[in-house]
């Protein structure tokens, strides 16, 4: 058996390193040409913790596919710039008004509102050019780029949170529709972490569908088990206000099927994922268990 906990903390430190060398250094942030209240207000929300979820599951499906993970470095440190650019305009006022990410003010309580949305902007870019100058093999670079303009731009993350919005406060609920938010605003990016570890890897088309599998079904987990912890969840834990869901009108599973069901449902998900995998070896052993933690996590 893996230890997860202990996998979890190493990869951890693997990606923050990674951040460091692509995102600071090596970068136009670094010499000079980058506003300094800019560069610093990326730093502040990329360098504030966060689970890295994103990267490990690239690098660790690199790993499963048989490459080093170090090889999926780039792409990990791109997703995590955009999911990190998600998460300063999700909590703008203007979308879920939040003043707490992370355990620290967001990004535009400790600077300002315009400085959060060009610091956002400066990240999703800087992601691209993480991407373009700095993964190899050079022939993976154009599959990388589109998969992860794919899950990010206006059909995934991007048009996710825009149906995220739109639903608030609508009466006509359902199930269906609100999968559809929760795959494209959360599930998109996670599935793109693990193609984008069976690309830099030139996996099989069987291994990279396997893949795919598992991320759209752990996608979807991870979504509804934010939804149980903004409904259940401690905030101290969370480094992230709890109990908004509602009263921004959000449609979530729980306030759609109730909080049981929801956990179930999640589970359900999980084992899905978990089967996708089937085709892979133990060096798949950490994806499998993650699945689990995704469901029974905390925060
Ligand atoms: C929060 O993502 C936003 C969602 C997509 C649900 P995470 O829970 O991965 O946030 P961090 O990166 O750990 O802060
Ligand atoms: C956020 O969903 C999804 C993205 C940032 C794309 P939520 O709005 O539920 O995320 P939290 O709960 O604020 O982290
Ligand atoms: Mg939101
Ligand atoms: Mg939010
Ligand atoms: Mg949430």
């Amino acid at each position: 058996m893996v230890d997860l906990s202990d996998e979890l903390k190493r990869a951890k430190v693997l990606v923050e390193k990674g951040l460091e060398r692509y995102s600071i250094a090596d970068s136009p942030m670094d010499n000079g040409r980058c506003p300094n209240r800019l560069a610093q207000a990326m730093r502040y929300s990329l360098m504030a913790g966060g689970k890295r979820l994103r990267p490990i599951l690239a690098i660790w499906s690199a790993e499963a596919c048989g490459v080093s993970g170090d090889q999926a470095m780039p792409v990990a440190v791109a997703l995590e710039m955009i999911h990190t650019y998600s998460l300063i305009h999700d909590d703008l006022p203007a979308m879920d008004d939040d003043d707490l990410r992370r355990g620290m003010p967001t990004c535009h309580k400790a600077y300002d509102e315009a400085t959060a949305i060009l610091a956002g902007d400066g990240l999703l870019t800087l992601a691209f050019e993480v991407v373009a100058r700095e993964q190899k093999p050079l022939d993976v670079v154009g599959e990388c780029v589109q998969i992860l303009a794919d899950a990010a731009g206006p059909c995934g993350m991007v048009a996710g949170q825009m149906a995220d919005l739109a639903a608030e406060d609508r009466t006509d609920s359902n199930l269906e529709e609100l999968e559809a938010i929760h795959r494209r605003k959360t599930g998109a990016l996670l599935c793109a972490a693990l193609r984008l570890g069976a690309t830099v890897a030139k996996a099989s088309d069987e291994q990279k569908d396997a893949l795919e599998r598992y991320g759209w079904s752990v996608g979807l987990a991870f979504q509804v088990v934010d939804d149980l912890l903004d409904a259940t969840g401690d905030e101290a834990k969370m480094g992230k206000r709890v109990g908004k869901d509602s009263g921004l009108g959000k449609w979530t599973y729980p306030g759609l099927i109730g909080v049981e069901s929801s956990r179930a449902h999640a589970r359900t998900l999980a084992d899905s994922a978990i089967s996708a995998l089937n085709i892979f070896d133990e060096r798949a052993d950490r994806l499998r268990a993650l699945a689990h933690q995704i469901v029974e996590r905390d925060h």
